[in-house]
């Protein structure tokens, strides 16, 4: 067992509790962020002439060393330390004696814990970005190919108007950009740094905040030392904005599933995202869209537990707040996993674009044109509602669809039914001619398009010089 504050005590600490107590076992994925926060710390350190800048020069390096020496193997992250902390802190003193023991001057695992959390799960906010980034370019390069990929809409998961694929797809690209935005707004509030904040109450030494700040790429640091420990925010935030984006996945997936299902046979799954049954020869699962939706709980679990766990807790920095990591990790691979998947399973769907087109044509999606003709014929909408009402009732008493009732049957239920009726109510004209902003006419999905397309190369211009800003420290 290894511990940093053995001095006030007099026994050893219960193994039970020991083990109920430590987060090595998880917090372990900080050691990146630690390292890096160790060394903003002591590079500040050294410039308030708290340590001496050979000392800090010695730490840096020894940090530096640990870290590297973790990710190539030669060092493991034993679990018989109490976190994360403690062993490199251990590690350190372990390497180059006293000199190592300076490194916590002016800090608590208070508010080094809570930069490290921030520093991680900003890091895994943007690649969670990046890999929403990859899907909206599939959906965009989706939609481009499929504006005349005709297919039904549904409401009430009954048959409503006709509508296109591309339209489709182009609902769920609003939802990952609003996803996309989402994250960045998170980003935003919760990119200031806690570090300096000690255990609740800063401390006596003449920290440089607003240096460790800058060193660790924060716009500034926290205005409020209590705040800064106890504030776990953010962690709700990008858990709600994880549980949305889940949720979108859910509902394209659960669409996934009904498409691939044997009634309506919209869509193909490529075998390589599919799995068989064990017992029926014949069966074609879609697998990785349901598990997608079924993983939706996780992360609504784990943003109902860090919201309860915040519940009620006074300040400042209590260990309630250690319950933080795992279901966060837990939340950020989940997400990741399954929008790579996602993406994948997309990329290599077909489409049967005949089967779709006919299910369009059948369910009577064309009624609502059919209103509307007689409304330009000047039959006020609620009479022609009710006309059309009737004609629907003679189709499904005959077993036709509404063109295909003769001229004579058509001018029975209004006499300003003409030739150009069939045109009117045809599938090509009953999509294209809906040209509202937003609509699914190809014009007006060309007019979004263009849109989208400017979006996506603003994300991929402030990548690219995110990017080059890296390359350049
Ligand atoms: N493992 C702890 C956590 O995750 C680190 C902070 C410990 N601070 C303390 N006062 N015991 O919150």
């Amino acid at each position: 067992m290894a511990q940093l504050w053995g001095g006030r005590f007099s026994k050893e600490t219960d193994d039970l509790v020991y083990g109920f107590n430590a987060s090595i076992s998880f917090d372990k994925r900080f050691l990146k962020q630690d390292i890096a926060g160790s060394i903003a710390h002591v590079t500040m350190l050294a410039k308030q002439g708290i340590l001496t800048d050979a000392e800090a020069g010695t730490i840096r390096e020894a940090l530096q060393g640990i870290l590297t020496d973790v990710e190539t193997g030669k060092l493991e992250i034993s679990d018989t330390f109490e976190d994360v902390h403690s062993f490199v802190e251990a590690t350190l003193i372990d390497r180059i004696g006293d000199t190592g023991k300076k490194l916590h001057t002016g800090r608590s695992r208070n508010d080094q814990v809570a930069l490290d959390m921030k520093l991680y799960v900003r890091e895994e906010l943007q690649s969670i970005q990046d890999l929403i980034t990859q899907v909206l370019h599939t959906l965009y390069e989706m939609m481009q190919e499929h504006l005349d990929t005709y297919m039904p809409g549904f409401t009430h998961l009954q048959k409503a108007q006709p509508t296109t694929l591309s339209h489709h797809l182009g609902a769920y690209f609003e939802m990952f950009r609003r996803d996309h935005n989402r994250l960045r707004d998170v980003y935003e509030r919760m990119n200031y740094c806690p570090l300096g904040a000690g255990a609740f109450a800063g401390t006596t030494y003449k920290l440089d905040r607003d240096l460790t700040a800058e060193l660790l790429d924060f716009y500034g640091p926290t205005l409020n030392s209590m705040d800064s420990v106890s504030d776990r925010d953010y962690v709700i935030e990008f858990l709600s904005a994880l549980s949305l984006i889940m949720m979108h996945l859910s509902r394209f997936s659960e669409e996934i599933i009904l498409w691939n299902s044997n009634e309506y046979r919209f869509v193909e799954i490529d075998d390589a995202y599919s799995t068989g049954s064990s017992i029926m020869p014949q069966k074609k699962n879609p697998d990785i869209a349901e598990l997608t939706r079924g993983k939706c709980g996780r992360v609504y679990g784990a943003l109902m537990s860090m919201l309860t766990t915040m519940k009620g807790l006074p300040l400042a920095y209590n260990k309630d707040m250690q319950e933080d990591k795992e279901v966060t990790f837990d939340a950020i691979d989940t997400v990741k996993d399954c929008l790579l998947l996602f993406d994948g399973m997309l990329k290599t769907l077909t489409f049967r674009k005949d089967v779709m087109a006919r299910s369009a044509m059948n369910g009577f999606t064309n009624a609502t044109d059919a209103a509307d003709y007689l409304v330009k014929k000047g039959i006020p909408f609620r009479d022609a509602h009710r006309m059309i009402g009737e004609m629907v009732l003679k189709c499904i008493d005959k077993e036709c669809s509404i063109e295909q009732l003769t001229l004579q049957e058509l001018k029975e239920i209004s006499e300003v039914i003409g030739d150009d009726f069939y045109e009117a109510v045809s599938l090509k004209t009953c999509v294209e001619n809906r040209l509202t902003f937003g609509a699914p006419g190809k014009e007006a999905m060309q007019v979004v398009l263009k849109l989208n397309k400017a979006f996506l190369d603003r994300f991929d211009q402030d990548h690219k010089s995110k990017k080059e800003e890296k390359k350049d420290e």
